[in-house]
């Protein structure tokens, strides 16, 4: 592996959803930023995200120079990417776009300088393809919504992907306090985005056949197997499933209800009846409360949990040292 280029600079490629968030985070972590969007009021709507976000960054604790004025706005992708040590691209999921954009950024930029995607399901390989200098920079580093909270990254890297820059990216998000999970082969959704639509499609065949209310079908989720899932996995929590026994009794015990179950999982079609009902489904669950409301009740929550898991870390930490 070469020498690590010290990474202080970083282009953001669209400040929508996910480029406004990872902005917060990279600030939050001493970094400069220099954004760029194509949507008239993009500049103003960052700055707005950035304030908003940044009590909750404070809170985790900034590094040192962290701050908020190290963020510049320019409507020039050219500008945007100018002395960038590493770009994390944002715009739209449309794989078009992101093979002209790549092509356009491989031109750019210098060749030691790694280009991550957001893609939430785009392959690398599909994308790098269309970068005739240096392609073995290009890899998807996909975050969780909202990335300046949520600490989840897939990276996985394409056909014409290095090992040194998947190493390289790997170490910078784990720099920032990122937890990455590398993917080996390329696949479409990456892992997590898969590991919820195949839940989300047994949600939706529940309620598209009766069984439970939207409402109920999301306590289920939340009070239930969510809050175990938010601090072990499934594979873990399998293993104390067995108790005294771990897996080896839990396959014994589970094998077979388990993999009935699996043959009788739903497939629902998303017709405009079942998505109604889903909708109205929704509506009812959430009353009065807006969107934002309810990001800031999640944001509060998982900044709580957060902190917590912070703390038990350090604290096992100090046990081992
Ligand atoms: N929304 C999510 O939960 C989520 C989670 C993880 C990853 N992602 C991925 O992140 C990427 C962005 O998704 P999003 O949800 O933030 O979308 P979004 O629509 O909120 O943002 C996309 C932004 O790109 C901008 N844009 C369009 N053309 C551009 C150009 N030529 N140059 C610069 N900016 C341009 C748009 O104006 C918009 O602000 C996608 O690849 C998506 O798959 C999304």
């Amino acid at each position: 592996m070469s020498q690590p280029k010290p990474i202080r600079r970083v282009a953001i490629i669209g400040t929508g959803v996910i480029g406004a968030s990872w902005t917060a985070l990279f600030l939050a972590n001493g970094l400069e930023v220099v954004a760029t969007d194509v949507a008239p009021d993009a500049e103003a709507a960052l700055k707005r995200f950035v304030a908003a976000a940044w009590p909750a960054l404070q809170r985790l604790g900034l590094a040192p120079g962290a701050t908020q004025n190290k963020l510049t706005f320019t409507a020039a992708l050219v500008d945007a990417v100018k002395g960038a040590d590493l770009v994390q691209e944002n715009g739209p999921e449309k794989i078009d776009f992101k093979r002209t954009l790549y092509r356009q950024l491989d031109e750019l930029l210098p060749a030691d300088v790694i280009i991550a995607s957001s893609s939430s399901g785009l392959t690398m390989s599909e994308i790098q393809s269309a970068c005739e200098r240096h392609p073995e920079r290009c890899v998807i580093g996909h975050p969780f919504n909202p990335p300046h909270l949520v600490p989840l990254v897939e990276i996985v890297g394409g056909a014409k992907t290095a090992e040194d820059t998947i190493q390289r990216t790997a170490a910078f998000y784990t720099s920032l306090g990122k937890r990455t999970v590398r993917l080996n082969k390329e696949v479409p959704g990456h892992v997590a985005n898969r590991l919820q639509a195949a839940l989300a499609r047994e949600v939706y065949h529940l309620v598209a056949e009766g069984v439970v209310s939207v409402a109920d079908v999301d306590t289920a989720l939340c009070w239930g197997p969510g809050l175990r899932w938010g601090i072990l996995g499934q594979v873990m929590l399998n293993h104390l499933g067995g108790g005294q026994g771990g897996i080896e009794h839990f396959f014994k015990q589970f094998t077979g209800p388990m993999t009935a179950w699996w043959k009788v999982l739903g497939n629902p079609e998303l017709t405009p009846e079942v998505q109604k009902k889903l909708i109205d489904g929704v509506h009812a669950e959430v009353g009065s409360r807006s969107v934002d409301e309810l990001a800031a009740e999640r944001d509060e929550v998982l900044l709580g949990l957060i902190e917590m898991r912070n703390q038990i870390g350090k604290a096992n930490k100090a046990k081992v040292a």
